[in-house]
């Protein structure tokens, strides 16, 4: 079955960019002249996908504003052949897919703000694109990736890349195996939310992509009621749950990732980004190379 449906978490209080993030979402934290949450759904257009739910909350209005019409600035810079691009460019961001909005009431955690898309997703497998992860890889998006393995095998498939041993305890860490032969795909049997350094399996951890079949909403909702109040339901345990029926594979993706969740991410993203950027990517480069000077 191909995935055309996509979830976008982005209901996060953003506590790691304040106070950035205090009347702006962090998924629309700009990477050089883009919101980050714009690049993923240029991604998940790019993969195939047709329908995206962004999970909001109070506050994250703007993020609708984007990638609607905004009919005063079209007609302004249509009166302007100067401006013909930018023109083009604005018109883009609303026809990149159908999108819709529903707000997660409480911000309970990510696995509660995924529950809130299962009407959306009606049975359906669906890709997810965690709001604060962006990843770039033009010729073979992401997400796209980890599609294309679901539609292989049919198993729920988190998308892994390798971390710095110093910094897994940070993320979690899997169990994996080899998978029939694949050189990307693994077969995972555990995950441990936040390892101690004596618990890490591999240095394999989620990074914000993850394609989920239709019964990891069952058991969301299954385990939320057996949740107690006050305690977070971790997505993690839910597919640590599916990795030992043997229906989890891992996928270590290619691209280059950023965690626009953190100060340091979000200048890595704007860095390299602002490097490779057709307008300003040359002085962009000679200035750094100024200032690297100074160091
Ligand atoms: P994070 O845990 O990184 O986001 O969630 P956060 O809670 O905003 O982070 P801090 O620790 O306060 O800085 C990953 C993604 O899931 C979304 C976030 O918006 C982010 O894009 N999320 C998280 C929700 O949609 N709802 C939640 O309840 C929690």
């Amino acid at each position: 079955m191909k995935i055309t449906k996509a979830i976008i978490p982005a209901a996060g209080l953003g506590t790691r960019v304040l106070p950035a993030s205090k009347s702006v979402p962090k998924e629309m934290l700009n990477i050089v002249d883009k919101p980050a949450i714009q690049y993923l759904v240029e991604e998940a257009a790019a993969s195939g996908i047709t329908d995206i739910l962004v999970i909001t909350n109070r506050g994250k209005g703007v993020i609708e504003d984007h990638f609607d019409h905004s009919f005063e600035l079209e007609k302004n810079l249509e009166g302007n052949p100067s401006k013909a691009k930018l023109l083009e460019s604005i018109k883009k961001v609303t026809d990149l897919a159908n999108i819709s909005y529903i707000r997660q009431k409480e911000t309970k955690g990510l696995a509660h703000a995924l529950y809130c898309a299962k009407a959306f997703a009606a049975g359906e497998p669906v890709a997810v694109l965690y709001g604060d992860d962006v990843v770039i890889n033009e010729e073979n998006p992401a997400v796209g990736q980890l599609c294309r393995v679901y539609e292989k095998y049919g198993k729920t498939v988190v998308g892994v890349q390798s971390v710095e041993r110093d910094k897994i305890g940070l993320y979690c860490s899997l169990g994996v195996t080899p998978f029939e032969g694949e050189s990307r795909i693994m077969a995972c049997d555990k995950i441990i939310e936040k390892p101690k350094p004596e618990e890490v399996m591999s240095l394999f951890a989620i990074l914000g992509r993850v394609v989920i079949s239709p019964e990891v909403f069952d058991l969301i909702e299954k385990w939320l009621a057996e949740t107690p109040e006050g305690k977070e339901l971790y997505l993690t345990d839910i597919f640590s749950y599916l990795g030992t029926q043997d229906r989890l594979l891992a996928y270590d993706f290619e691209g280059n990732r950023y965690d626009m969740g953190n100060k340091l991410g979000i200048m890595k993203a704007n860095c390299e980004v602002a490097l490779n950027h057709p307008e300003i990517g040359e002085d962009f480069r000679a200035y750094l190379k100024e200032l690297v000077k100074t160091f």
